[in-house]
């Protein structure tokens, strides 16, 4: 029941959404709960804070967490939301709150949810190639995997994982599927090491696995497009002087995060409260899955 999420550049992230207490924030991917505990700290556990998070697991844990920790006061209030964060304008709306202080996002998946077999998430059990985390959608990994043509399958694996072998790839779950549909993380993961062969795994080729589930999981959960819903939705909410900070995994996520923060910056919207913040070598030690994680953070001002 306990999360075994390693929260990624907690103090970093947090402090830089210098918290006041009274405030309002947001954390919109709660998660294991480490920096919506860490916000409740900082914000002396008094003013609001509302967490999002898609995964009804995550939720369910959190709470746990307050009662654990006794989290609870009339100062404080903590509105829990099982449902995407581009739901966020009408979560604001119903709870009449107009603005906030600051936002966290930290992009992806929990550990939990890797490990949560059922999902199909990690390649290291095998079982039902899914990968939905919104078990409401309808498309699963395996309906794109049996259903999209070779050109869109080659896209996908380019546009979302820079898969240099995507090409191959395509052709060969084409010639695959030709016999028998693609079904469980063990048969795609039969067509990847056939397509990489264990002798020819090195440098940026070293996982190829990992590349190809990261694909089709962004592209399942439209993480790529609820970013791009993100962003203007929390830049609209932020009041001036309030902050955003957005921890993203990969080149896809980041571009969309730096283009839109240059974008603000030209129109003297925001400041840049620093460019790029990633986990120290202390940290990446600790945990590997923070190495590829980037911190930007910016303040909305009024000029
Ligand atoms: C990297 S984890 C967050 C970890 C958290 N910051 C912590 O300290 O434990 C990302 C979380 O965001 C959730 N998530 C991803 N996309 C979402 C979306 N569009 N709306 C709401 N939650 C989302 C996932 O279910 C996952 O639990």
């Amino acid at each position: 029941m306990k999360t075994k999420h390693k929260t990624v550049l907690l103090q970093e992230a947090v402090d830089s959404l210098n918290i006041k207490p009274r405030g309002t924030y947001i954390d919109v991917t709660l998660g294991g709960g480490g920096h919506s505990l860490e916000i409740l700290k900082q914000m002396d556990y008094q003013g609001k804070l509302i967490a999002f998070d898609l995964d009804a697991e995550a939720i369910k844990r959190f709470e746990a967490l307050l009662i654990e920790n006794n989290i609870k006061n009339e100062n404080l209030e903590v509105i829990i939301v099982n449902d995407n964060f581009i739901e966020l304008e009408s979560v604001l709306l119903k709870n009449k709150i107009t603005k906030v202080d600051g936002i966290l996002a930290d992009l992806g998946l929990s550990t939990d949810q890797y490990l949560d077999s059922n999902i199909g998430i990690s390649f290291l059990e095998n079982s039902e190639l899914d990968m939905r985390i919104d078990k409401t959608k309808q498309v699963k990994a395996k309906d794109l995997l049996n259903g999209l043509y070779e050109k869109e399958l080659i896209k996908l694996f380019e546009d979302l994982a820079d898969i240099k072998f995507a090409k191959q790839l395509a052709r060969e779950i084409v010639q695959y599927r030709k016999d028998k549909s693609i079904e469980t993380t063990k048969d795609l993961k039969a067509i990847v090491q056939k397509v990489v062969p264990f002798s020819y795994r090195k440098g940026v080729q070293r996982n190829p696995e990992a590349k190809v589930f990261q694909a089709l999981r962004i592209a399942v959960n439209d993480e790529l497009l609820n970013l791009r819903s993100l962003l203007p939705l929390a830049f609209e909410t932020l009041d001036f002087g309030g902050r955003l900070a957005v921890i993203s995994f990969h080149s896809g996520e980041d571009r969309i995060v730096k283009n839109f923060f240059r974008e603000k910056k030209d129109n003297n919207k925001i400041e840049y409260v620093f460019k790029l913040l990633t986990p120290s070598e202390e940290e990446q030690k600790a945990n590997p899955r923070s190495s590829s994680a980037k911190l930007r953070v910016v303040e909305k001002i009024l000029k």
